[in-house]
């Protein structure tokens, strides 16, 4: 966008551990793509937690299944969101709200980010269709066989299962 003959960027972050990317949160990311000019998708680090994918993995499941945005870029960050927000001039975050049950949390979170650096966080509803979704519950599914083929993108399947299949 051009205001005055300047330049601006509108840039939103999608933050989460997308330990893996569902497509609830793809979902979600498509509709960021289509607001702003770049998405930045933070996986973010957490050391207390360990993951079924390593950060890398995710990083490349998601710039995978989000090429065909292209204005998405995927970064990992260790520490708070507001600083990656700040070290790039993010104003916005953008999460999605599936039920009622998520909100405390989130509103929470927003009220923080808000008071220490005054990025705004904006809630777009979940579709319907994945509002009961989380990368918890696939990956428990599928660790006891259950089909989560219509829930994760297909190169993620093929990855979850392998990857079970692997600790089994
Ligand atoms: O996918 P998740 O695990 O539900 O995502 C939660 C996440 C990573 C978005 C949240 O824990 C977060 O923002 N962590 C970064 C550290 C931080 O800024 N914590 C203070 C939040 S007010």
């Amino acid at each position: 966008m051009s205001v005055q003959g300047k330049t601006i960027v509108r840039r939103a972050v999608c933050p989460g551990s997308f330990d893996p990317i569902t497509n609830g949160h793809l979902d979600i990311i498509e509709r960021a793509s289509r607001l702003y000019d770049v998405v930045h998708i933070a996986v973010l680090i957490n050391k207390s937690k360990q993951g079924l994918f390593t950060v890398e993995e995710r990083i490349q499941m998601i710039e995978e299944v989000s090429a065909e945005y292209g204005n998405v870029v995927v970064e990992s960050h260790h520490g708070l969101l507001v600083d990656y927000c700040r070290d790039r001039n993010i104003p916005a975050i953008v999460k999605g709200l599936r039920a009622v049950s998520d909100f405390d949390y989130e509103l929470q979170m927003a009220q923080m980010n808000i008071g220490l650096s005054g990025v705004e966080t904006l809630f777009v509803p979940t579709s319907p269709t994945y509002s009961f979704l989380s990368s918890s519950l696939v990956k428990e599914v599928a660790a006891y066989g259950g089909d989560v083929s219509h829930l994760v993108p297909a190169l993620v399947h093929r990855r979850l299962v392998a990857r079970i299949a692997e600790r089994k």
